[in-house]
């Protein structure tokens, strides 16, 4: 059985959330509207119409939530910052807004929590999507004042940070797919959106070098292992070009300064446009990667298709997300970005949803447990192979608004009523209670 004296003695162990899936309070104390306010009000883009506005009411409850982590002897905790909380109109400061944060951070200093902060979690202040959000290259300066803003107002108790949360995400599911918000289908915009989210990263990280001395501050994406859902040959070149439009494209400009040339290649011979302005602000260096992990993705050769590819199903067990479970992939991964880049790690989530039910009073989620243990282990396995993972986050500290899945899907290792706002620990928070103890 898997112990916590098997990892590093400085490895920690946390969990993660983000604002706007947990907060609520969406019109509290001057907090602005953000383009996930507009969106998850707007008819058929969420399931059952679900809102963020009242969520985990973790506004109003953070001190039970710190309280629970620190039950669990959680050493971490990576939350992040809404934007238009701090500047509702994304430039003006809103005091009241800031004093959460600050509170907030106080008290799991308090408790002996480090806090690891995510500047953009999604949650882009409205007012700047009217002025073209992530279309609009003056988006990255409006960023760096915000960053500067945060890193001098928190930097003096808060040293990791973390600049944007999976921007293929703000990118694609929010400029192409149009799944996530703003909701448009463009993907000459996505392309552009993802440039200006890069170089936002790059300005910010700038900012943070003159600013704060003795913190550290990296990128979190999303990384998915990329397999062919085929043995046709076409297949696995079409999963290796896959792998650098979703993985290698939001790394390779932040190390190297440029974007993978396979995937640049099959963009233009699409006629699309590729920026390249800031290519080395982008590159500006940074002290780690963010990993979130949670599946494998199959693809085949699609000549039907716009980009060349299409999905197909794999027969691995599924979470309630319909995401196989794949803790191979999570190690092949961590091996593959530490022969790319040579960074630093940390797993920023990790998790699944699972169909959990309160029975008398408790959650019973075996599933959870074992898709934790198994993806600890190989973490272990990756550690042990030379790489190097500096800790570990759980998606998600409690059950929240999951995008456009609304309250449908539950990741939580706490359960939330959400008619009483009471939380449950699950069995998987009590079986991490006793491993951290390990
Ligand atoms: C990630 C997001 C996070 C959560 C999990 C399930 O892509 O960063 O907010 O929704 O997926």
């Amino acid at each position: 059985m898997i112990r916590r004296v098997d990892f590093p003695k400085d490895f920690i162990f946390g969990t993660a959330t983000a604002s706007y899936q947990i907060e609520g309070a969406a019109k509290e104390d001057g907090r602005g509207p953000s383009i996930w306010d507009v969106f998850s009000h707007t008819l058929g883009k969420t399931l059952n119409g679900d809102t963020g506005d009242i969520a985990c009411d973790h506004y109003h409850r953070f001190k039970e939530d710190i309280g629970l982590m620190k039950e669990i002897r959680l050493d971490a905790y990576r939350f992040s910052i809404a934007w238009p909380r701090v500047m509702p109109d994304g430039k003006n400061v809103n005091q009241k807004g800031v004093d959460f944060y600050n509170r907030l951070v106080d008290k799991l200093l308090e408790n002996d929590i480090t806090p690891f902060i995510t500047l953009y979690h999604w949650d882009l202040p409205y007012a700047l999507y009217e002025k073209g959000g992530w279309l609009n290259p003056d988006i990255a300066m409006y960023f760096r004042a915000y960053a500067t803003f945060m890193f001098n107002e928190l930097g003096d108790r808060v040293k990791h940070w973390i600049t944007l949360n999976e921007p293929w995400c703000s990118s694609f599911l929010g400029y192409f797919t149009g799944d996530h918000a703003p909701g448009h289908q463009n993907i000459q915009e996505a392309i552009i959106a993802a440039h200006n989210l890069l170089r936002a990263h790059g300005y910010a990280v700038q900012a943070f070098r003159e600013d704060i001395k003795d913190g550290k501050i990296g990128l979190t994406n999303v990384v998915i292992k990329v397999e062919p859902g085929d043995s046709k040959p076409e297949s696995f070149l079409t999963a290796a070009l896959f792998d650098k439009f979703v993985n290698a494209w939001y790394h390779d400009p932040v190390v190297f300064g440029k974007y993978p040339e396979e995937a640049v290649k099959a963009y233009t011979e699409r006629g699309l446009e590729i920026p390249d302005s800031d290519m080395d602000v982008i590159a500006t260096p940074i002290d780690f990667f963010g990993v979130n992990y949670y599946t494998r993705t199959l693809v085949v050769y699609d000549p039907n298709s716009p980009l060349g590819f299409s999905y197909t199903q794999g027969n691995l067990p599924k979470t309630e997300m319909g995401w196989e479970i794949y803790p191979q992939g999570l190690f092949d991964m961590l091996v593959y970005l530490k022969e790319r880049y040579r960074l630093p790690l940390y797993i920023t989530e990790n998790g699944m949803a699972g169909p959990d039910k309160v029975e008398n009073g408790k959650v019973h989620d075996n599933y959870r447990i074992d898709y934790l243990e198994k993806h600890f282990e190989k973490v272990l396995d990756a550690l042990n192979a030379g790489v190097n993972v500096k800790g570990y986050f759980i998606w998600s500290l409690m059950d929240n608004f999951e995008w456009a899945y609304g309250y449908s899907k539950r990741f939580g290792i706490i359960y939330i009523d959400y008619n009483t706002q009471k939380r449950i620990l699950k069995d998987s928070a009590l079986w991490l209670k006793e491993f951290l103890k390990s």
